[in-house]
């Protein structure tokens, strides 16, 4: 028998009347896609290092997105990462929701504080427990002021990216 235990952790938080920006780097774009059919016309970035990488581009037009494709290599799409594409229409959006790298998403974070856009992060780490018990996943964020400790798999996977320090 075999016993599975989830949903585990919290998902984006989208509201009514917003415009979302949903990027998705690598194995970072399918959570996009659930979270891209919540939303009204959402704008959505998605990066690959090269065409050969790249995955669900009709579903995301089903889903009545604004599709923007890159890649590293300039395979297919924009030659270029996610944040080109971000900075370039930031304006358009309310809010933006990223899942992706660590690297792109402390790059999209300094996007969008520079912009004064809100911006959640949806962070990857190893885990093991996923109950928040064995402290693999740990990340140190911030909050009104301290810097503590918290778990992706239990306090996440999303998060503020105000919140989060970055290592680096
Ligand atoms: S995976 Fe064990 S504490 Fe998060």
């Amino acid at each position: 028998m075999t016993y599975i235990l989830a949903p585990l952790g919290n998902g984006f938080m989208i509201e009514k009347g917003k415009r979302y920006c949903l990027i998705g780097g690598g194995i970072g774009v399918p959570p996009m896609l659930y979270t891209a059919k919540q939303c009204e016309n959402p704008l959505v970035i998605t990066g690959f290092r090269n065409k050969d990488l790249i995955i669900l581009q009709d579903d995301f037009k089903k889903a009545g997105a604004e599709l923007v494709l890159t890649t590293d290599d300039g395979s297919a799409g924009i030659h270029g990462f996610v944040t080109d594409v971000l900075k370039e229409k930031i304006a358009e959006v309310d809010e933006v929701c990223a899942c992706g790298p660590t690297p792109m998403l402390k790059a999209i974070a300094d996007v969008c504080k520079e912009a004064g856009k809100p911006c959640q992060i949806s962070l990857e780490e190893r885990m093991a427990c996923g109950m928040g018990a064995c402290l693999v996943c740990a990340v140190k964020v911030r909050k009104n002021g301290e810097e503590i400790m918290q778990h992706v798999c239990k306090n996440g996977p999303v998060f503020n990216a105000e919140e989060v320090v970055f290592n680096g």
